[in-house]
């Protein structure tokens, strides 16, 4: 199976670190271009543009703004003509445990909701409007989580109700816009080795992420990127509408 992603045009949000990096890497060597997002860490977008300095757009947006998001997608599409794929990725997961006073538990939830699941809505939104109106197609993948259908901790529920909500935008966008070119997919991680779930190794200890795994090791950002590459190339479009759990065995539904 050869898969070549010539002629695709793909934003990638959060490509600056972590599982948006490693997907970003992925589908420029498997010859897209990519709009690679970041939002404070340009370096990892940096060391992008240096590998493949022909392939590579950096735009910087905070998706927690929407008229940013608006920003974000009207650049890529002013300097690169049109986009034909996006992965949803960037994300936060932001401690915010039930007893905290009422105005931090609803700021921690408006910020995870907006830059996990509103930021993606909107850009999802722009990308089926653009396929649409030039008859391409266009192809979505979003990176939920686990949490997504199974539920996370108390002090992350508004993580796991960001990352539900993608999901089901995924099935929506696919079942009403399928017969007009567009596919949306969804991949739901479970620990994978990133500054994010370093973060909760640090808070919770190195068994909690490995212990429920059937495999010998964590899930690296590679092994996410190769399945989304593999989406977005149209080898599997017939897939649509699909969750396609890379979790290490950690949770079977
Ligand atoms: N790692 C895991 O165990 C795991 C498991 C399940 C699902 N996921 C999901 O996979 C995705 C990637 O996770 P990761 O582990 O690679 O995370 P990460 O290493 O923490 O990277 C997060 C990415 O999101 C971007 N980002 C954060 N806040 C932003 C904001 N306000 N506006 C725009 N961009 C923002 C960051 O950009 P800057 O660096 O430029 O700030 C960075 O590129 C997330 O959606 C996450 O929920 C991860």
């Amino acid at each position: 199976m050869h898969i070549s992603l010539a002629n695709h045009h793909i934003l990638v949000t959060g490509a600056s670190r972590g599982i948006g990096k490693a997907i970003a890497r992925q589908l420029l060597l498997s010859g897209a271009k990519v709009v690679a997002h970041y939002s404070q860490t340009p370096q990892g977008v940096a060391d992008l543009i240096q590998e493949f300095p022909s392939q590579v757009l950096g735009i910087a947006a905070d998706l927690a703004r929407i008229e940013d998001c608006e920003n974000l997608f009207q650049t890529a599409i002013n300097q690169l003509g049109f986009l034909n794929g996006l992965v949803n990725n960037a994300g936060i997961a932001l401690k915010s445990p039930m007893q905290v006073p009422d105005h931090q538990w609803f700021d921690d939830w408006n910020k995870t909701l907006q830059v996990n699941l509103t930021a993606s809505a909107w850009l999802a939104r722009k990308l089926v409007n653009h396929c649409l109106a030039n008859q391409q197609i266009g192809r979505l993948v979003h990176i939920s989580s686990r949490a997504g259908f199974r539920g996370d901790t108390a002090e992350y529920v508004a993580y796991a109700a960001s990352k539900a909500g993608m999901i089901t935008l995924s099935h929506s966008l696919a079942r009403a816009y399928g017969k007009q070119g567009i596919r949306s997919f969804v991949i739901a991680p479970g620990f994978t080795q990133t500054d994010m779930a370093q973060d909760f190794i640090d808070e919770y200890g190195a068994d909690y992420a490995s212990k429920d795994i059937a495999l010998e090791k964590l899930t690296q950002p590679e092994d996410i990127a190769y399945m989304t590459t593999l989406l977005l190339s149209g080898l599997a479009d017939h897939a649509t509408a699909s969750t396609i759990t890379i979790n290490a065995g950690s949770y079977v539904h």
